[in-house]
């Protein structure tokens, strides 16, 4: 057993400063010139961070040994009063009881009722559409997203105004979440309050999440619902602000990933013609005027755009873990409570585990199944893997095939910059061209 290599540094802040102004390109790095299963960078978060470049040490620390990891606790100041013990970042009994409580809100048989829900807001989306005019993709999926989710899993209608409010409001999260030479080397001593601008994210979206349970009826299985009864069932059992929190993770988690991965699908898409003629010809074939449940079998390239999507452009790009006791991961030592890494970017797209890595090709998942895959992870993998997972490929597939049986939607421009925040997300506005067909 040995320590991991650490790639060579800068004096005093190691790999810190590098890989906070260009992470995505320091991982490319790592993953195309280093051949160990995990590289240590030093200089960051008091130990460093330690990053797994490994598939099968990936499916260790996930799913095999999983029992013996935890989430960290990342920049607490910040997560803390945004999303507080939600299930994204609760841990031991109580993440147990929100995962066994919330999980019937997303199994198939309640999903399959909802197929008409998302196209119907599809299509309320682009009838504000003009032909030939130019629009903010990212924004406009943003919120429809947000009204999806809400009408889904919380069961209210909200406002176009509401859901702008969020997606505003959550741009805004990013942008104090994400990596910069300042949050990564200030030493934990040094941190600063959350500045003024993300307290303000933080009351609008509390404002929509009292809005959203003062609205609510409940009935039926989504989240709230099932969460009220559990909450009245068990009131020792979670913790004061259980509906407050959970609102909010599912705002955060359960829209703007799916809204990223329709948004760099559209970018893709215009990067490859061949690729967009393909969906267009598909979506021709199988759906009659607007798609519907039944037709979701037969999309299948559409299904193919999606998977390619999440490999080349993962809107998580990383995974985070720490040990719970010193760990021996193949043939690596990582000491208790170090940061751990497990970057989607990186084992996406390096050349050991794909052909041609860079090469938007749907069609590479023909006859592959992306589970069986273990270089590919978008949704994470073991006890904690997504549980928006289903949902969220139902409904980017849905959302496409409703967009292009109308329109054709050409993404402007040649480059994104993205930045490293819990998701990978533009900085500037995406505009698309749409012409309807
Ligand atoms: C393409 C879209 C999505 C992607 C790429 C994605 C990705 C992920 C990943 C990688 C994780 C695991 C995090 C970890 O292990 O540290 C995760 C967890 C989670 N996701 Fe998603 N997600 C997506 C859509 C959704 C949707 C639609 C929801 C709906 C609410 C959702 C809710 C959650 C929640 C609550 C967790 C935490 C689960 C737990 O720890 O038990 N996600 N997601």
């Amino acid at each position: 057993m040995r320590a991991p290599h650490s790639p060579p540094g800068e004096p005093v802040v190691g790999n810190a400063m590098r890989f906070a102004r260009s992470p995505f390109d320091v991982l490319d790095t790592l993953a195309a010139s280093y051949r160990e299963g995990v590289v240590h960078l030093s200089g960051m978060v008091g130990p460093g961070i330690y990053v797994v470049l490994d598939p099968a040490l990936v499916q260790r620390v996930l799913v095999d040994d999983h029992a013996r990891y935890r989430k960290p606790q990342l920049r607490p100041e910040l997560v803390d009063p945004l999303i507080g013990e939600g299930l994204l970042t609760s841990e031991g009994d109580l993440w147990k009881r929100q995962r066994t409580t919330l999980q019937p809100a997303f199994f198939t048989s309640r999903l399959r009722g909802f197929g008409d829900t998302i196209v119907d807001f599809t299509r309320a989306t682009t009838d504000g559409w003009a032909d030939g005019s130019t629009v903010d993709v990212h924004r406009e999926l943003g919120v429809l997203t947000v009204r999806i989710i809400a009408r889904l899993l919380l069961g209210v209608d909200l406002s176009r105004a509401d859901a702008v409010d969020v997606a505003e409001a959550m741009e805004q999260v990013g942008e104090t979440l994400a990596l910069s030479p300042g949050n990564v080397v200030r030493p934990p001593w040094l941190q600063t309050p959350p500045p003024r601008t993300y307290r303000q994210a933080i009351r609008e979206l509390e404002d929509v999440t009292a809005r959203v349970t003062a609205m609510h009826e409940p009935e039926g299985d989504d989240v709230l619902s099932l969460l009220r009864r559990a909450v009245d069932a068990d009131p020792d059992g979670f913790p004061d602000d259980e509906l407050r929190d959970q609102v909010m993770t599912m705002l955060l988690a359960g829209h703007e990933t799916t809204a990223l991965t329709l948004t760099y699908a559209l970018f893709l898409l215009s990067e490859n013609p061949d690729a967009r003629a393909e969906l267009h010809r598909e979506v021709d074939d199988v759906v009659d005027g607007a798609p519907t449940w039944a037709d979701l079998a037969a999309l299948d390239y559409t299904e193919r755009v999606v998977h390619e999507t999440l490999r080349v452009l993962p809107p998580v790009w990383a995974v985070f873990r720490e040990p719970l006791v010193d760990a021996r991961l193949g043939e690596y030592r990582i000491p208790e409570g170090a940061p751990m890494m497990l970057p989607q970017w990186a084992l996406h797209r390096s050349g050991r585990h794909w052909d041609a890595p860079r090469t938007f090709d749907p069609d590479r998942w023909r006859g592959t199944k992306p589970a069986e895959t273990p270089a590919y992870f978008p949704f994470g993998a073991g006890p904690r893997a997504c549980i928006g997972r289903q949902l969220a490929i139902v409904e980017a597939k849905l959302i496409l095939a409703t967009v292009f049986a109308e329109w054709d939607v050409e993404v402007l421009v040649d480059d994104l910059p993205r930045r490293a925040a819990i998701t990978m997300q533009p900085t500037e506005p995406v505009p698309a061209r749409v012409h309807r067909r």
